[in-house]
């Protein structure tokens, strides 16, 4: 019963000729658009999808704010789909559409559905990197590119008041994997039929960060990109149009090894390139990491707050290794 991804998510937005002017800048592929709603679609068949947020088409949930109003997650079969579905038809309401589709709501109130997916394999193929006495480009130049173009989308985050309560329904419903524990900041999951790090990562919707109130919110989706040069391509592109800028600029995650750079979305929350992700199966063992250390291993532009090195405490999950036995003198 696989889930194999993020196959739509629907924004609901303040307004959508602005929020579909940015995604285009974006670099995200429009297959159409009317005064009433946009649809992208990435190379991998995933779709994004823009409503106003009082469109009749934006589930009820108990989302506040613009972003995400639905995720749609992809199911590898029939089988699966209607496995998923005799499951959480159990415990709550779930509406079908002609199609399949399956609606209901997840253990927080956020709409979510179930839906085939036949993902369209991608193509991508980055640059060799060169290091000193290590030649992989040999008279050879890296790519020149004028916008970005993101292929997949890797991941959604919601902010919610008990992450740990907000993960039990992924694990324990919808099978997906624990990948890592950022103490007191959330927990990343993945789906069991990806190998992606983190299809969701569910916040703390109550760290003390500004705009962080408690409230059940969408925070950001990671649009996946090809490497480094097209990551900050795109964010050229996107400061030339006179989108704001990023607060943190080009950086590295520990957790996940991944580059990132956040930038500030009309549609709601943020928009983030991501690349070099580490990519995980099940033989993966689970980290509990110290917040600030998981948080990144660089960034370019350091906020107050991480200017003080953060304390290089990692450790296993327990429960996810042998037990240690006690050794006898
Ligand atoms: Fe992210």
């Amino acid at each position: 019963m696989a889930i194999n991804g993020i196959e739509t998510l629907l924004y609901g937005v303040d307004d959508v000729a602005t929020c579909t002017r940015y995604f285009e800048d974006f670099g995200l592929p429009l297959l159409e658009k009317s005064d009433a709603h946009a649809h992208f679609r990435l190379d991998e068949g995933s779709n994004v999808i823009l409503r106003a947020v009082s469109d009749p088409a934006i589930p009820r949930s108990k989302i506040v704010g613009t972003g995400v109003h639905e995720t749609a997650w992809g199911v590898d079969s029939e089988a699966s789909l209607e496995k998923l579905v005799r499951s959480l038809s159990t415990d709550r309401e779930v509406q079908r559409d002609s199609d399949g589709t399956a609606h209901c709501l997840d253990d927080d109130g956020l709409a979510i559905a179930l839906r085939v997916f036949r993902k369209t394999p991608v193509v991508s193929a980055p640059d060799p990197c060169n290091s000193p006495g290590r030649i992989k480009r040999l008279n050879q130049q890296r790519k020149w590119r004028l916008k970005a173009r993101p292929t997949v989308i890797q991941h959604v985050v919601f902010r919610v008041p008990d992450y740990e309560k907000s993960w039990a329904f992924y694990r324990d419903r919808l099978n997906f994997r624990l990948s890592d524990v950022q103490r007191t900041f959330g927990i990343f999951g993945r789906a069991e039929g990806c190998r992606d790090h983190h299809n969701i990562y569910l916040l703390n919707a109550s760290l003390p960060f500004p705009g962080m109130d408690g409230q059940r919110r969408f925070d950001h989706v990671n649009y996946g990109v090809e490497d480094i040069d097209e990551i900050m391509v795109g964010a050229n592109h996107m400061e030339r149009q006179g989108w704001p800028k990023s607060t943190w600029g080009l950086g590295r995650h520990r957790i996940a090894s991944s580059l990132f750079f956040y930038l500030p979305c009309p549609a709601g929350g943020q928009a983030e390139y991501g690349a070099d992700s580490d990519a995980l199966d099940d033989s993966w063992v689970p980290r509990s990491w110290d917040p600030m250390f998981g948080f990144f291993s660089f960034v370019h532009n350091l906020a107050p707050y991480m200017m003080e090195p953060a304390a290089w405490d990692v450790a296993f999950v327990e429960g996810y290794t042998p037990p240690s036995k006690s050794r006898s003198p």
